[in-house]
């Protein structure tokens, strides 16, 4: 891994910074990634929003973009950006998305936002990935944060027995009363109690699990790039 330390706009930075500014800093800082003329990758999560708000301001230079989720879809539609079928667009040169957790080597948890199996499709036709993240979600090793993977949910129970023979804890992610749905039609299971030391081994396994439709692992689609927000700057890490 190696780092560099951006400006941040002309914005004069403090320890003061809210995660949310954090993550507007981060979202305006990924658009040097943008190649005009082109259509972008883009993932969701809040920090992915703050990214989609400032590519409104370029909308006139690019053709589009390819969305990972409904949610993504309104917010760049409503602002007038074009989002292209990913059938229709045999390539990215980039994707810009969030992550729950980054380690050194660029490979990640995602799908807080339930969003990770469209996250991994369009990471996977892109180039490039970058990851935005305020710092809080560098970490040594991937685990603390519950990995979401999806599920189609008559495999739910027996792929919870098969994390439990892991040592890990999984249970079904609820939406009030009843279980989350993805955009999918598929449910989420939370996993707790892992620690991740060899993230592709990891998504290789379960991946291959019966009912598996994803699991959050991101290591074969890892991030060549992070922006991240820090008290002092957007730190760049490449990988
Ligand atoms: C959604 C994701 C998000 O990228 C991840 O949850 C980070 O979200 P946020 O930017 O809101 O912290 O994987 O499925």
């Amino acid at each position: 891994m190696t780092t560099s330390h951006l400006h941040a706009a002309s914005m004069s930075l403090s320890e003061d910074l809210t995660q949310d500014e954090l993550k507007a800093l981060v979202g305006q800082a990924a658009l040097q990634y943008v190649v005009p003329g082109e259509i972008i990758g883009v993932g969701t999560g809040s920090t992915v929003n703050k990214f989609i708000d400032a590519l409104a301001s370029m909308k006139g230079q690019i053709r589009g973009a390819v969305s990972s989720s409904v949610a993504s879809t309104e917010r760049l539609l409503a602002l007038g950006i074009p989002v292209f079928d990913s059938n229709d667009v045999p390539r990215l040169s980039v994707y810009v998305d969030g992550a729950d957790e980054i380690d050194g080597q660029g490979c990640m948890i995602k799908g807080g936002g339930a969003a990770l199996t469209r996250e991994k499709i369009v990471a996977a036709q892109s180039d490039r990935f970058v990851c935005i993240a305020d710092a809080s979600k560098l970490v040594h090793t991937l685990g603390a944060f519950p990995l979401p993977v999806e599920v189609i949910p008559m495999a739910s129970q027996r792929v919870i027995a098969q994390f439990a023979r892991k040592g890990a804890h999984a249970k079904v992610r609820l939406k009030g009363s009843q279980p989350l749905v993805t955009d999918n039609g598929q449910h989420i299971l939370d996993v707790t109690g892992l620690q991740i030391t060899d993230p592709l081994a990891f998504e290789a396994e379960v991946s291959q699990w019966p009912g598996v439709v994803t699991v959050g692992v991101f290591a074969f689609q890892r991030a060549q790039v992070c922006l991240l927000g820090t008290a002092t700057g957007v730190k760049t890490l490449t990988f």
